[in-house]
């Protein structure tokens, strides 16, 4: 790799494009340095611990490894190294042609996909070579002509999603699908998914490029079949942490010709300025330059974290109390995936709190995902685990009877969790079994602790 790689960042968090700074990695270090005015305008930083409050003319800067080749931040707008992930898939065969060769594995192909594929994604930052393809990116038409719905298009989308979700031997052109819905922005996560525009309350899986006037934003999960039914069991539990008072996106399911869809409709990007959002995983490491990953950090330390993040940052009251109800949640469901990538907070230094909740699929469901939780405990020294996660709630500053209050609260939320969850006919039923079987425990386990 050249000795030194430069990018830049814009965003358009106060409405209009602006340049934030430059970036620059080199060796085994990134740096970001902002701009003169971007600093004065005294708007949100690119992250939360690397904010202009903090650093002023200084270059912010973070030791980069083979696992976290740029700033942690950064790394939601790289598209995830799986091989269901639609992005990676595109802009790799897109390398692959520049290159004349396979891209090799490694920090610097992770730079290329990052320029490729890292504007136009979740929260408040765009990623661009320079300060023109930055122009001219947001330059692009948003007119709500540019339809993916035109008959023509919207079966080369299909054919694309039939070809890398379903595995089946459809040819598509990739250049028609980069027509029809813009150049396709990087986003993290396991599941294929498309960050698309829709209208709202369509009856029809029909997408549009993101940011479409007159659209509402969504990220769009694609189901693929080793997880048949996982997208009803997400919906259900947004529905169950929706009913329990939790703030949660509202969402849209479709099934279209063997696809089958969740349109979950975006939080960070609500009005045309979109809201800074960060996960705990990037705060944390930004922070902590020895974390590398969820697995560096047990649950019972959360709250620690949250509480010297609240010494820099204007943070919402009551967020360790969310955090602990999240958590019982996921027990009381079965959602052992509520890793640090799936817990974000939104919003600058003067005012942070935790995005609603998003991906509360239940994967214990499935035998390779049958963990309590993919955030580590040492349950050493208690009875068993649901003592554990009683007791957990004094490591988030809470009394005895907010702890109680909390662990009412969820378990009357998910009272009803194993009907609605039989209730699904797209869940095979060893599934279906299975979950219940494990929420049924979890939930005798931490009754067996209440007063
Ligand atoms: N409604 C939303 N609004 C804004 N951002 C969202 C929303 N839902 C998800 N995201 C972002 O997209 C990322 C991927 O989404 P999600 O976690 O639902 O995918 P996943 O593939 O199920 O993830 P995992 O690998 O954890 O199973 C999240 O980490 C989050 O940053
Ligand atoms: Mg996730």
């Amino acid at each position: 790799m050249a000795r030194n790689q430069h990018a830049v960042i814009w965003t358009r968090v106060s409405g209009q494009p602006e340049k934030m700074g430059d970036l620059l990695l080199s060796g085994d270090q990134a740096a970001f340095t902002y701009t003169r005015d971007y600093l004065s305008s005294e708007q949100p930083g690119f992250c939360l611990l690397g904010d202009g409050r903090f650093w002023g003319d200084d270059s912010v800067s973070y030791p980069i490894s083979e696992r976290i080749p740029v700033f942690p931040r950064l790394l939601s707008l790289i598209p995830g190294n799986n091989p269901r992930n639609l992005q990676r898939r595109h802009y790799l065969d897109l390398l692959r042609k520049q290159l004349g060769r396979e891209p090799p594995p490694g920090v610097e192909t992770e730079w290329l996909l990052l320029l490729a594929g890292g504007h136009g994604g979740i929260g408040h930052i765009d990623v661009f070579t320079n300060d023109i393809a930055a122009e001219s990116w947001y330059d692009r038409d948003t007119a709500a002509g540019s339809s993916a719905t035109a008959s023509g298009n919207r079966s080369q989308l299909w054919h694309m999603l039939k070809n890398n979700v379903l595995d089946e031997p459809v040819a598509f052109d990739p250049q028609l699908i980069e027509e029809t819905l813009g150049p396709t922005p990087s986003v993290g996560g396991m599941i294929p998914k498309l960050l698309v525009s829709m209208t709202r309350g369509d009856t029809a899986a029909n997408f549009y490029p993101p940011d479409t006037v007159g659209k509402t934003n969504v990220v769009l999960k694609v189901e693929p079949p080793e997880y048949a039914g996982l997208l009803d069991l997400e919906a259900l539990c947004l529905d169950i942490h929706r009913q329990a008072g939790f703030d949660t996106p509202a969402y849209s399911r479709y099934d279209d010709d063997g696809l089958h869809f969740l349109a979950v409709e975006r939080f960070d990007c609500m009005s045309a300025n979109p809201l800074p959002m960060e996960s705990l995983f990037s705060v944390i490491a930004t922070g902590d330059h020895q974390f590398r990953e969820t697995g560096d950090i047990l649950l019972d330390e959360l709250g620690n974290v949250i509480d010297r993040l609240a010494q820099v940052v204007n943070l919402a009251a009551d967020t360790g109390e969310q955090l602990y109800l999240r958590f019982l949640m996921a027990l009381l469901t079965g959602n052992g995936d509520l890793h640090l990538d799936n817990v974000a907070l939104l919003g600058g230094v003067s005012d942070c709190r935790l995005a609603p909740v998003y991906d509360p699929a239940p994967m214990r469901a499935w035998p390779r995902h049958n963990l309590v939780s993919a955030i580590p405990f040492d349950p050493s020294g208690y009875a068993d685990h649901g003592e554990f996660f009683v007791t957990l709630g004094s490591s988030f500053g809470l009394s005895g009877q907010e702890v109680q209050g909390c662990l009412d609260r969820a378990l009357a939320a998910t009272a009803d969790f194993p009907d609605r969850l039989m209730a699904l006919q797209r869940v095979p039923e060893r599934q279906r079994l299975q979950l219940r079987d494990i929420v049924a425990s979890e939930r005798a386990l931490l009754t067996s602790r209440l007063a």
